[in-house]
């Protein structure tokens, strides 16, 4: 059973500069809800409770977003504002939050590694709130399914990507072993195309092992002088069942100007509340 969620938001978040100077990546909106809390609700609907979020400088609005604001539920409350009172309150609900610093941007690895007193002896999930993943069932409810499935220790979220994006991602080596699965015997980051194992990318979806927190001590840093998660997670094939699951879902790279922008046109044009003023403009002024 998987029971806690790591969020790494220690990032600069430099590709949404100026906007990122003093406001944190994880807390930029799709539509009226932060990309973090969209993850936050995907592990909520997985069944997990403890959110531990990996913070750094400049991230105390990610700390205040998860709590309670008295001042503002008293006011809402008072001015009879049923609904907005309602989804103020679902921010924090069902939910416990930690937090734990990470003083300097080291890698993803690194803030992963921040988490491991809170996480302790017990697997694990990790969200990187900015892939946003539209799906019908929540991914790491898939995930999870998946691990049961093929009693593996890793489940990696993996997507086909162009030939020509592989360079961007990290790519298993795998052989398929069910409907959506891989066995996964090898893993590179940011292959050359040529290079590539596969074109089977990894997406920022994990279920991990209490193992990965030695093997991540034992990495050292490699790509940009940072620790990499993929690195601890390829020395555990072999001691671990790794598998990647071809997750159902249409997911957005909310972390580049352009997926962020196109994530947030996909959700608002599904909102119904501004979907439909969205689709008349976009026809109107002949954007689409
Ligand atoms: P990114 O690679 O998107 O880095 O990290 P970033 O700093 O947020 O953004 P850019 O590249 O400068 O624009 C993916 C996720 O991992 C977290 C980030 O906060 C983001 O949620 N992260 C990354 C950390 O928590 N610590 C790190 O050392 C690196």
């Amino acid at each position: 059973m998987i029971r806690k969620a790591v969020f790494p938001a220690a990032g600069f978040g430099t590709r949404f500069l100026p906007a990122t100077k003093a406001s944190p990546k994880e807390m930029l909106p799709l539509v009226d809800m932060p990309l973090i809390q969209h993850g936050v609700e995907e592990a909520k609907a997985a069944g997990i409770r403890d959110m531990i979020i990996v913070t750094g400088r400049g991230k105390n609005a990610i700390e205040d977003h998860f709590d309670v604001s008295f001042e503002l539920e008293a006011l809402l409350e008072k001015k009879g504002n049923g609904d907005l009172l309602q989804q103020v309150r679902s921010v924090t609900d069902g939910a416990d939050f930690f937090y734990v610093r990470q003083n300097l941007p080291l890698g993803l690895g690194h803030a992963v590694l921040r988490s491991v007193e809170i996480v302790g002896e017990e697997p694990f999930a990790v969200v990187l709130s900015d892939d946003v993943i539209d799906a019908p069932v929540p991914v790491l409810k898939q995930m999870i399914a998946a691990s049961e499935r093929h009693s593996a220790g890793v489940v990696l979220a993996i997507q086909k990507v162009p030939k020509d994006a592989v360079s961007k991602y990290g790519i298993i080596k795998g052989k398929k072993i069910g409907d959506r699965a891989y066995e996964v015997s090898d893993m590179v980051e940011k292959p050359r195309p040529e290079k590539a194992p596969s074109d089977l990318a990894i997406i920022g979806r994990y279920i991990l092992p209490p193992s990965v927190f030695p093997a991540l001590l034992a990495t050292r840093p490699g790509a940009g002088g940072e620790i990499q998660l993929t690195d601890a997670i390829r020395s555990l094939i072999g001691k671990e069942r790794v598998i990647g699951y071809e997750f159902e879902g249409v997911r957005y790279d909310a972390g580049t100007k352009l997926g962020f922008q196109m994530a947030n046109i996909a959700f608002a044009l599904k909102d119904p509340e501004i979907g439909p003023g969205l689709q008349a403009f976009l026809r109107k002024e002949r954007f689409v």
